[in-house]
C-alpha cells in the first residue's frame, strides 16, 4: 500500500448510467475495508469546483445497490474545461485532504481526467460508466447491459402494437457515436434493419429492404435507429421519406429517449460496478494513476486511461452479419 494515500475522494460525472451507485458503494466499503478515508464529490467536476465534498463511510452507502442513477449525482461542467476550473478543482481537493480521485463515467469525464492529471500531477483512476458502451480496453461498460434490457423490453412492447396493426415502427435508440446499443438490442429485440453511426449505407438501401420484405410475405416491422445515425436525417424526415416511396407501410416513430438511462440496474451491472469499484481502490493503494480500470475476459485490467479514450473501434462487424441473416 502507498503510505501516502490517506483519502480517496470519488464522483460520477456526464450521463448517469444504471449501475454507477454499486460502483460508488464498492469504492467507499473498499475504502472503509482498507482503513483509508472516503469523501464523496456531488454534482461530478462542478461540485469539485464548487466544494461540494463530504465524507462517506461504509453506512452511507446503505441500500443504494438496487437503485439507478447516483446519489452522488452528475453534471456535464463547461467550467472544468477551463485551466482557472481545474486549478479550483485542484485547491479543493487539496484542502479536502484528498490524495486521489475517482472518476466514474465517460470517454468526457476521462478526457477531463485526464488534463487535470497532466496539469497538477494527481492522481486519477477511471471507472467506465456509460450506457454507450464505448469506451476502449474493457469489455463492458456499467450501465450498458440494463439498458440493453430496458431497450429489449421496449421494442417487445413495440412490436406488439406493430403486428397487430401491420405497421413499420422506426424506434430511435440511444447513441450518439457508438451502435451497440442499436445493434444488440436490434438483434436482441429481432428488427428487420439496424441503424448505426458506424455505417452510412444511406435511405435507399433500407427503403430496398422494405421493398423486398413485404415481398417476402412481412406484414409489419421494426426498424432500430442509433440517435448518431449518419443518414443525415432525423427519424421523422426519415419516416417521411419512407412514406413517399412506399406508400402502402402505415409508419409509426417511437424515440425511446432518457428511459434507457434509468432504472434499477441488472445483476450483470451491479457486479462489474463491484468489481470496478474495489479494483479501482486497489490500484490507486498500488500506486496507479492515469489509468482506467476495465473488465476483460472477466477479469479486472488496467488501461492508460489515453487509451480508453482514444482507443480502438468497438464496432463488432459479425454482429452486422448476424443481424443481416436473421432479418431475412
Ligand atoms: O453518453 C450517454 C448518453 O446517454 C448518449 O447515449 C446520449 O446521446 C447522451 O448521453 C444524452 O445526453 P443528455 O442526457 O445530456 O442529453
Amino acid at each position: 500500500m502507498q503510505a501516502q494515500i490517506k483519502k480517496i475522494g470519488v464522483l460520477t460525472s456526464g450521463g448517469d448510467a444504471p449501475g454507477m451507485n454499486a460502483a460508488i458503494r464498492a469504492v467507499v466499503r473498499s475504502c472503509a475495508y482498507h482503513q483509508v478515508a472516503c469523501a464523496g464529490i456531488f454534482r461530478g467536476y462542478q461540485g469539485l469546483i464548487e466544494n461540494d465534498i463530504e465524507d462517506l463511510d461504509a453506512r452511507s452507502v446503505r441500500n443504494i445497490i438496487s437503485r439507478g442513477g447516483t446519489f452522488l449525482k452528475s453534471a456535464r461542467c463547461s467550467e472544468f474545461m477551463t485551466k482557472e476550473g481545474r486549478k479550483i478543482a485542484f485547491d479543493n481537493l487539496k484542502n479536502a485532504g484528498i490524495d486521489a480521485l475517482i472518476i466514474i463515467g465517460g470517454d468526457g469525464t476521462f478526457t477531463g481526467g485526464l488534463v487535470f492529471e497532466s496539469e497538477f500531477n494527481f492522481p486519477v483512476i477511471g471507472i467506465p460508466a456509460t450506457i454507450d458502451n464505448d469506451i476502449s480496453g474493457t469489455d463492458f461498460t456499467i450501465g450498458y447491459d440494463t439498458a440493453l434490457n430496458t431497450v429489449v423490453e421496449a421494442i417487445d412492447k413495440i412490436r406488439d402494437t406493430a403486428s397487430s396493426h401491420n405497421r413499420l415502427f422506426l424506434v430511435e435508440v440511444m447513441g450518439r457515436d457508438a451502435g451497440a446499443i442499436a445493434l444488440n438490442s436490434g438483434i436482441g429485440a429481432g428488427a428487420e434493419e439496424i441503424l448505426i453511426p458506424e455505417e452510412s449505407d444511406g435511405i435507399e438501401r433500407l427503403l430496398e429492404s422494405l421493398r423486398k420484405s413485404r415481398k417476402s410475405g412481412k406484414t409489419s416491422s421494426i426498424i432500430v435507429i442509433a440517435e448518431g445515425d449518419k443518414s443525415g436525417k432525423n427519424i421523422f424526415e426519415m419516416a417521411e421519406i419512407i412514406q413517399e416511396n412506399l406508400s402502402n407501410y402505415d409508419i409509426r416513430v417511437s424515440v425511446l429517449g432518457h428511459i434507457q438511462r434509468g432504472g434499477s440496474p441488472s445483476c450483470f451491472d451491479r457486479v462489474l460496478a463491484s468489481k470496478l469499484g474495489v479494483g479501482a481502490v486497489d490500484a490507486v493503494l498500488d500506486g496507479k494513476h492515469n489509468i482506467m480500470v476495465g473488465i476483460h475476459h472477466q477479469k479486472v485490467v488496467s488501461v492508460a486511461l489515453e487509451l480508453a479514450i482514444k482507443g480502438e473501434d468497438k464496432f463488432d462487424r459479425d454482429l452486422r452479419r448476424v443481424a443481416d441473416i436473421t432479418s431475412v
